[in-house]
């Protein structure tokens, strides 16, 4: 979603601002801009389209000065247009926006009452009109920031520039996130850590409320009515180089390939072999406290949320409790009976995404207790829940997620397999059997990326298809789910995901010869099933791309293509089966010149509803 990056200090403006950007093109966008104070005047540049056309003008046209922000705009209210590309401006007022402004209408048509002219159609230009009206009426520009916020309803992450003052830029939080760095020289204010990683590694996360006073100097923060409040500084200590994709043609292929590093990284010192336990020291709550929740519920989006549907079966099944599995944006709005002997489990790699937080904050509310697998350290999310798992897998940078869902599920390994030792439903010997299973999970994973040739041949014979069926069943369906939101998010290629049982309930209608049918096939208790489905899409003349275990025989016979994984226990096979489904999806957008790490109109961090 929407980028913000802002910088005081000595140096050239643009050159930092175009930089932090650039980092942040990974998040989607669609239009982007900077604005600079050039001696007394703020000047303003936007593009619709990539950074480069940005640049571009930018190059034509300098801006010249040592005060900027910059921002890429994902659109919301309005299209994507160089009038509403961000900044914003009223007046000397100039400022970019992340987020949405609720209440922008009956804002809009009072400041218009008040003699404000609209130029865009977004709901930022209100903000910026706003906090003009304050300045008119003589308040700093800290204060003007902090009185317009207080009449917004919504969500924002802003940086404010003003001419009336020249050295200073205001940041302020609600509901977007928001950090701030410092150096001896400069001051650097970013929607995501990324963006000022090549300038300074100590940074300081906004909270909710906060407002930043940034001068070249120092930045001072204070809550909404302008009382100091004090923030922990973070240091980032991941190298930087994992933000860069180190000869790979695509973030997404380098992350594909770094899978046996980062799943070995998300359970490294989190269990003694000895014990058959997992350690899991920030997790949160007691294992006495644990040993009495009654009920499980697993919130999340997108492909965080296939991974909450394996947690599901694992949960269930290791730990022999009741799983309740939701879409965030399905759970916040409908009065869930969340209780108080509730453990209440949320994903999300970002720990931003709005939906997934606003059902955390509503589970804390209701009494549960709740425990968040997050990979970005420091966010929202982890600093908010009761107890957090972070899943170590660095940086992800390509729109599709891929990395952090398989050390998601690896989270949940570890997280069932505590659950279960605590709760005494698996004995010890049970146990390291498990860990087992899961340390050699890297060696296999690593195993089947050896074996991308036979994926892209796959893929040549399969790219043009306009439509495909992802069929899985059991803990494989959640992975047939998630294959094919993969196909469906950067190649464009309409794919449905369906539980093979559910097949002859509606997808059977539209299977034929066009349409190529990827099924799942691990050698479990309901292989003979999934064998009937597919007899039922040869019978209809689909090609079948079938993946299945090591060892199988009768599959071959039948699939027009076959992939083997290696054979391992049907509850850890979801993440074999997932890295041969990530390749196709690859592949397959490459072959059809999709642009990969940045699919159209999709965002890494969904920040607003
Ligand atoms: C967006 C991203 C997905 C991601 C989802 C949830 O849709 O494009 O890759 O799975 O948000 O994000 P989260 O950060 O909460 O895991």
């Amino acid at each position: 979603m929407c980028g913000i990056v802002g910088y005081v200090g000595n140096q050239d403006a643009v050159p930092v601002l175009l930089g932090g950007l650039a980092k942040l093109e990974y998040r989607g966008y669609d239009s982007a801009g900077v604005a600079v104070l050039q001696g007394e005047k703020i000047a303003v540049r936007r593009s619709v389209g990539k950074l480069i056309n940005l640049e571009k003008s930018l190059k034509e046209k300098e801006l010249k000065g040592t005060v900027g922000i910059g921002h890429t705009r994902w659109a919301t209210h309005g299209k994507p247009s160089e009038q509403n590309a961000h900044p914003h401006r009223s007046k000397g007022c100039v400022l970019v926006h992340n987020g949405i402004i609720e209440n922008y209408q009956p804002l809009k048509q009072q400041l218009e009452k008040e003699g404000y002219r609209f130029e865009s159609e977004t709901d930022t230009e209100v903000v910026a009109h706003l906090i003009d009206k304050y300045l008119q009426r003589g308040e700093k520009l800290a204060d003007a920031v902090r009185s317009a916020t207080k009449e917004v309803r919504g969500s924002y992450a802003l940086a404010v520039i003003s001419e009336r003052e020249p050295g200073t830029l205001i940041a302020a939080r609600s509901g977007c996130p928001l950090v701030v760095g410092h150096t001896k020289q400069a001051s650097y204010v970013a929607s995501d850590v990324m963006a000022m990683l090549a300038h300074t590694r100590d940074v300081t996360y906004l909270e909710e409320g906060d407002v930043a006073i940034v001068t070249k100097d120092e930045v001072q923060l204070t809550d909404i009515e302008g009382r100091p409040v004090s923030r922990k500084p973070s240091k980032i200590t991941w190298d930087s180089s994992a933000a860069e994709k180190s000869g790979y043609p695509h973030f997404m292929l380098k992350e594909i390939h770094e899978q046996p590093q980062t799943i070995l990284d998300t359970m490294r010192g989190r269990y003694s072999y000895e014990t058959g336990e997992a350690d899991l020291p920030d997790i949160g709550l007691t294992a006495k406290e644990f040993a009495s929740v009654e009920r499980i519920w697993i919130v999340a989006c997108g492909t965080s949320w296939h991974a909450g549907l394996v947690g599901k079966y694992l949960l269930e099944e290791m730990v022999r409790a009741p799983v309740q599995v939701d879409i965030g944006s399905e759970f916040r709005y409908r009065d869930p009976l969340v209780g108080k002997n509730d453990l209440f489990i949320t994903i999300s790699q970002s720990g931003e995404t709005a939906d997934t937080l606003a059902a955390a904050r509503e589970a804390k509310e209701k009494g549960a207790r709740v425990v968040s697998i997050v990979n970005v350290v420091g966010s929202t999310l982890a600093r908010e829940s009761d107890g957090v798992l972070y899943t170590h897998c660095g940086p992800e940078i390509g729109v599709a997620s891929t990395k952090a869902f398989t050390a998601q599920l690896c989270a949940l390994y570890l997280l069932a397999l505590h659950l279960a030792r605590v709760r005494n439903v698996m004995k010890a010997a049970d146990g390291k059997a498990w860990l087992d299973r899961l340390v050699r999970l890297p060696v296999l994973v690593e195993r089947v990326l050896g074996r991308e040739a036979e994926i892209v041949a796959i893929a040549k014979r399969y790219y043009k298809k306009r439509n495909f069926l992802f069929l899985g069943r059991g803990i494989n369906y959640p992975i047939a789910l998630e294959g094919s939101l993969k196909l469906k998010e950067i190649s464009y290629i309409h794919a449905e995901g369906y539980a093979a049982g559910e097949m002859k309930h509606g997808p059977i209608a539209l299977i034929d010869k066009d349409m190529p049918v990827v099924v799942l096939a691990p050698r479990d208790r309901l292989y003979e099933k999934t064998v009937s489905n597919l007899m039922e899409v040869k019978a209809r003349r689909a090609p079948v791309i079938a993946f299945v275990a090591e060892g199988e025989r009768e599959l071959g016979k039948i699939a027009d293509a076959v992939f083997t994984v290696p054979d391992t226990h049907p509850l850890i096979s979801p993440i074999l089966f997932t890295i041969p489904l990530q390749l196709l999806a690859y592949h397959i957008a490459v072959l059809r010149g999709a642009d990969v790490d940045q699919p159209r109109n999709l965002a890494k961090s969904v920040t607003v509803e």
